[in-house]
């Protein structure tokens, strides 16, 4: 399999249709006062939907069973989580963005207080897609899933993240440092993705590690590829502001190693990630391969 495989498109098309409709019937529009109208713009209609994939990918590649019920729900669990941080993340107390997803931003087109409220929801429906009382997902794992999301998502990964970069606004940052922050703040995320769908497919604890191994590599490739494109792209292209971590003054890979020295470290992540997966020896590691690549390579 590969980005222009016929395989990779049909799998993904057929993983974008279950999500989208997915995620279209669990965020509610009848959420009270307007806040199911704010929470379903920010989820649908736009999106890359890298984590969800991911965490599909992850699961295709230790099981061929048809998507099972726990990867479907870890795979718009982690979506929401991603979206509602990305509500916050634009507004006026964080970076103070107006475009998102080729959209006005949630707080620009339902004011700060319902953004605010927006994320608060998603993130705790995130949570309630990773209970269902229907049988369909064992509790125990249910238990996991929760925790590793929580982890990911709270102080440790992107909360913790997101406060470290706010706490260096105009100061300069050394290379450990800035590798710790981007880690937390998407690495988490993309991790935890890989990690739930694994989990979904009943992966074992060798095959945890390494895949852990692949997720870290494309998590921290994956900021510093938004570094880049944030330099190297237009607002059309990208679907939000460009040049913002310049004007925010924001310590970035581009700011510390320049544009080649951060170009060079996606090819060396990259890299890294291939070889995880070379040792994991997967049934089908196809996705999780293109996957790697479209972190690396993508324009948006
Ligand atoms: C943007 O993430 C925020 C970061 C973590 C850098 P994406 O580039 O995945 O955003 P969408 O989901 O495609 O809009
Ligand atoms: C955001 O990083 C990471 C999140 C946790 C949302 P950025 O602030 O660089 O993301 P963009 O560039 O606004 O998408
Ligand atoms: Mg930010
Ligand atoms: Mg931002
Ligand atoms: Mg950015």
């Amino acid at each position: 399999m590969n980005s222009s495989d016929g395989a990779f498109r049909d799998w993904s098309a057929r993983c974008l249709e279950q999500l989208e409709a997915a995620l279209s019937e669990w965020v509610p529009l009848s959420a009270p006062a307007g806040l199911g109208q704010a929470m379903r713009y920010a989820v649908l209609d736009g999106g890359k939907r890298l984590r969800p994939l991911l965490c599909l990918a992850a699961a295709r590649a230790l099981s061929g069973a048809p998507t099972s019920s726990a990867a479907l729900r870890s795979a718009c669990a982690v979506e929401l989580i991603h979206a509602y941080s990305l509500v916050h993340d634009d507004m006026p107390c964080m970076d103070n963005d107006v475009l998102r997803r080729g959209k006005p931003t949630v707080h620009v087109a339902f004011g700060e207080a319902q953004a605010l409220l927006a994320g608060d929801a998603l993130q705790a429906l995130a949570f309630e897609l990773l209970t269902p009382e229907d049988g369909s997902v064992a509790l125990p794992v249910q238990a996991l899933l929760c925790q590793a999301l929580a982890r990911a998502a709270g102080h440790q990964g992107m909360a913790g993240g997101q406060a470290i970069d706010l706490a260096h606004v105009g100061l300069a940052m050394g290379e450990a440092a800035l590798r710790d922050m981007h880690k937390r703040k998407t690495g988490a995320m993309l991790e935890v993705s890989v990690h739930m769908g694994a989990l979904s497919a009943g992966a074992d604890s060798h095959t945890l590690v390494l895949l852990q191994r692949y997720a870290q590599a494309i998590g921290l490739a994956f900021q510093v590829v938004d570094d880049i494109l944030d330099v190297t792209a237009d607002s059309a292209t990208l679907g939000k502001t460009a040049g913002k971590d310049q004007a925010n003054d924001k310590p970035t890979f581009v700011s510390l190693l320049g544009l080649d020295g951060a170009k060079a470290q996606t090819q060396v992540l990259w890299q890294e990630a291939l070889q995880a997966l070379d040792q994991a020896q997967l049934r089908d590691d196809g996705a999780l391969r293109v996957l790697a690549q479209r972190v690396v390579q993508r324009d948006h």
